[in-house]
């Protein structure tokens, strides 16, 4: 059904029916939440095995048990070279979380500049910000003061005539947010062209850098996986070296949290990070690291796990797509969604202005949604129409009540936009 070919007294009838649906659901006092991509318990229970590997974690080598290898123990930069497409030594291990790393990150350059460049707090900054995006991304710039300049996301990642026309001519821009693989939250992969027109474009800042969060390089929802263009490469052939950090965890591989994460750079950031990194700590957990690398052993074992959780959250991303496409169809006029390949969302559009008339009439039906603006800096969505929708936490009950109540207040908040209510 078209909803934009449906007369006045068809979309109050509509309306009333839906309300009706409605109150009924509100009724039946639900708590369900699909807010945040959090791993189930059935992914968590496939790292399990890890905490099972005591003997072998007691052959380590004695050195990890010390202070030390500020940069990570090797077997686990090998690992994370090889996910990349990197070289060993242009990895850096760190501790439980990438986003801290990226967080770091931004402080140090703004402190101490980039490779023994003017610090970036000298004078006010910018980042490009493709929209939507990673709330967390977004929050770590506001923390800091960073203004947020918005660049539409296309299907083949982010909009690539307005970024090189904004890097070119404006110093104060530092940095590009980008989430390469099953993006956060659309689930594209960037096209090679994305990749070399990002590694070769001119920057008026010298200093520029792109943070390249591939927190998805492994999370595959299909067996014929996105290939993501190798940015590190593609730099190097531009000329551009030390133009790229890149990003990535285990922290949905094997526990959230509690995994391992790592930043990838060219020799000249390397070295510029540890001889800060220096001062911050010691040496991360190797202990963790060397339990990681006996866990995950190799990408192809990476690879094996990874089917598995695919096999436990496919069918969550399946019913959130099937009930939209049983509710709406393809050609309703009023909302849109993606099918993702990888990652951990759906993005949904609703009709503009209703993003956050969702928002509410959920919160009251006991839904917990990602609320309305998260995926865009300062948290304001200019169309107030694009829902970030995360299915993977939810037990599989609990995922139909959500779907239900989630496609009820679709309804409700689109036949009150068209009736101008
Ligand atoms: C794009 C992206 N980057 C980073 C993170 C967090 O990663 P970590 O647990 O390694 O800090 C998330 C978590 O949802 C994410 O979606």
């Amino acid at each position: 059904m078209n909803y934009l070919s449906l007369t006045k007294e068809e979309l109050t009838n509509y309306l009333a029916q839906e309300r009706r649906n409605y109150d009924a659901i509100v009724a039946e006092s639900n708590k369900v939440d699909i807010a945040r991509g959090k791993p189930c318990n059935e992914q968590l229970d496939i790292a399990m095995p890890m905490l099972d590997m005591a003997e072998q974690l007691k052959a380590m080598p004695k050195s990890y048990r010390n202070y030390g290898m500020l940069e990570g123990i090797p077997e686990m930069r090998g690992l994370f070279a090889e996910i990349l497409g990197v070289k060993p030594d242009n990895v850096i291990v760190g501790g439980s979380s990438s986003l801290n790393l990226m967080y770091d990150t931004i402080q140090r350059n703004l402190q101490f500049g980039v490779c023994g460049g003017k610090p970036w707090n000298s004078s006010p900054i910018k980042f490009i910000c493709p929209v939507p995006g990673y709330d967390r991304h977004f929050g770590i710039l506001q923390h800091f003061g960073i203004e947020m300049i918005s660049v539409n996301m296309t299907e083949q990642g982010p909009n690539m005539d307005l970024v090189e026309k904004l890097v070119e001519s404006d110093e104060s821009i530092k940095g590009i947010w980008c989430v390469p693989k099953y993006s956060n939250p659309t689930g594209i992969t960037y096209s090679d062209e994305v990749v070399t027109r990002l590694a070769n474009m001119k920057t008026k800042a010298s200093d520029f850098r792109i943070f390249w969060d591939n927190a998805y390089c492994v999370h595959e929802l299909t067996d014929t996986p996105d290939v993501l263009k190798n940015i590190m490469q593609a730099c190097i052939e531009a000329g551009n070296e030390d133009r790229v950090y890149e990003f990535t965890s285990t922290s949905k591989i094997t526990f959230a949290g509690a995994g391992v994460a790592c930043i990838a750079a060219s020799a000249n950031n390397v070295k510029d990070i540890l001889s800060h990194l220096t001062y911050q700590t010691i040496s991360y957990n190797k202990v963790s690291q060397y339990m990681h690398y006996l866990y995950l052993k190799s990408v192809d074992n990476i690879a094996e796990i990874m089917k598995k959780q695919m096999q436990v959250i496919k069918p969550k991303f399946d019913t959130v797509i099937g009930a939209l496409e049983e509710n709406f169809g393809a050609d309703n006029g009023v909302c849109t969604w993606t099918n993702p390949k990888g990652g951990y969302f759906i993005t949904l559009d609703t009709y503009p202005g209703c993003a956050s008339r969702v928002g509410e009439l959920c919160k009251k039906a006991g839904l917990t949604i990602t609320p309305a603006g998260a995926p865009f800096p300062y948290g304001v969505d200019d169309d107030d129409k694009t829902l970030r929708i995360a299915p993977t936490f939810t037990s599989d009950s609990d995922l139909a009540v959500a779907v239900k109540i989630l496609v009820c207040c679709i309804k409700v908040a689109v036949l009150e936009k068209l009736l101008e209510l």
